[in-house]
């Protein structure tokens, strides 16, 4: 029998891209999503590209209790991956109070909710934010949390800390922490991708969108960082690398009990210029950009070690930076506007 994975937030970038890589690999899936930041199209096309179908599809919130004992009755569900919640982090400076009711209380209503149905396996979506400013990169999995510089890494920071204390008390509960860093990309079909509503705050969606006419020009934020050119390095991965991971994460995760911590990413760092000149070069097209002032929270440099999920899931990212921009630029070609027509 195929375990049955239960994807919170399913329906959005990351989630979508996990759905196509587990039915693949031979899992049943199941989403929830309310789709606040996505569109059920993007299920359907997940359904297109494996030629698989999801065994559920629930439009609810994950705060609402009632909405997911129906589908844990329904379903005999193995396995939960939380990607539900809010994830601007602008926005979450300006409205903290909507971020931590809303990142928190999902989670707990989930856990409170697995716990109910005595479903003991999760793993939670969380971010390189949680090292903060004090670490030094490359990070690796043991070090200490830092302080996150905005309400939307600190619901991480504090879901983190939930869920190893919820592992601590309950010591049938299997906790898997995968650590993000910048995912970009898109699913080399070109028929699901990254979707952001309104202006995007992320480096590769801005980039897209210029690249199609809808901005006018990039700014790249401050040039007179400590890094080889002045800009930020950050380590992107392709989505589809990352959604691998997740698949990693489920193989493993049932023969395990406590919290394991794993970062995704790939270890190599890439400075913001170095996005867009290989984005112009793999494309063959000029991007409108200048240099502007520095953004505030931005560190200089963030990048993984990502040994330990080579280690222990055999994890390890296939796809080139090249990969990456050639697949952004034919999502958005195909898709100028996102999932709606
Ligand atoms: N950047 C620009 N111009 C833009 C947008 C971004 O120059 O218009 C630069 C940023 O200054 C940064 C780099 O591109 O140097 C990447 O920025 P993103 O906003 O794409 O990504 P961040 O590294 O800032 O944020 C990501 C995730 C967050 C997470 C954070 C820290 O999107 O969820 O990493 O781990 F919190």
């Amino acid at each position: 029998m195929s375990k049955k994975i239960l994807l919170l937030g399913g329906a959005g970038y990351i989630g979508s891209h996990t759905a196509v890589e587990l039915l693949n690999a031979g899992y049943e899936v199941v989403v929830v999503d309310n789709y606040s930041n996505s569109c059920e199209e993007s299920l359907h096309r997940v359904e297109k590209i494996t030629g698989k179908k999801l065994a559920g599809i629930y439009e609810a919130n994950v705060c609402d209790k009632e909405a997911l004992e129906k589908v844990f009755s329904e379903h005999k569900i193995d396995a939960c991956i939380q990607f539900a919640g809010l994830k601007a982090v602008g926005e979450s400076v300006q409205k903290p109070i909507e971020y931590y009711r809303n990142n928190i209380d999902s989670t707990l209503t989930l856990i409170e909710t697995m716990k109910k149905f005595n479903v003991n396996n999760i793993i939670f979506s969380s971010s390189a934010t949680v090292y903060g400013e004090e670490n030094k990169v490359p990070y690796t999995e043991e070090m200490h949390r830092g302080r996150c510089t905005n309400p939307y890494g600190w619901t991480k920071f504090m879901l983190e800390q939930i869920l190893q204390d919820a592992a601590f008390a309950n010591k049938d509960l299997a906790v898997v922490l995968l650590r993000y860093f910048n995912p970009i990309g898109a699913h080399e079909s070109g028929l699901i991708g990254e979707d952001p509503q309104g202006i995007p705050n992320n480096l590769m969606p801005y980039i897209s969108q210029v690249a199609v006419g809808k901005r006018e020009k990039l700014t790249i934020f401050g040039n007179d960082y400590p890094t080889p050119d002045g800009t930020c390095r950050r380590d992107y991965i392709h989505v589809v690398d990352l959604a691998k991971g997740h698949v990693k994460a489920c193989d493993y995760i049932f023969g395990m009990k406590g919290v394991e911590i794993f970062n995704l990413g790939t270890g190599t760092p890439y400075s913001v210029t170095e996005i867009v000149t290989t984005f112009e070069r793999v494309n063959n097209l000029k991007l409108n950009y200048v240099y502007g002032p520095r953004r505030a929270g931005d560190l200089a440099e963030s990048y993984a070690n990502s040994d330990k999920a080579l280690k222990v899931l055999g994890w390890k990212t296939e796809k080139t930076l090249e990969d990456m921009c050639r697949d952004s630029w034919n999502w958005q070609k195909k898709n100028p506007n996102g999932y709606r027509k």
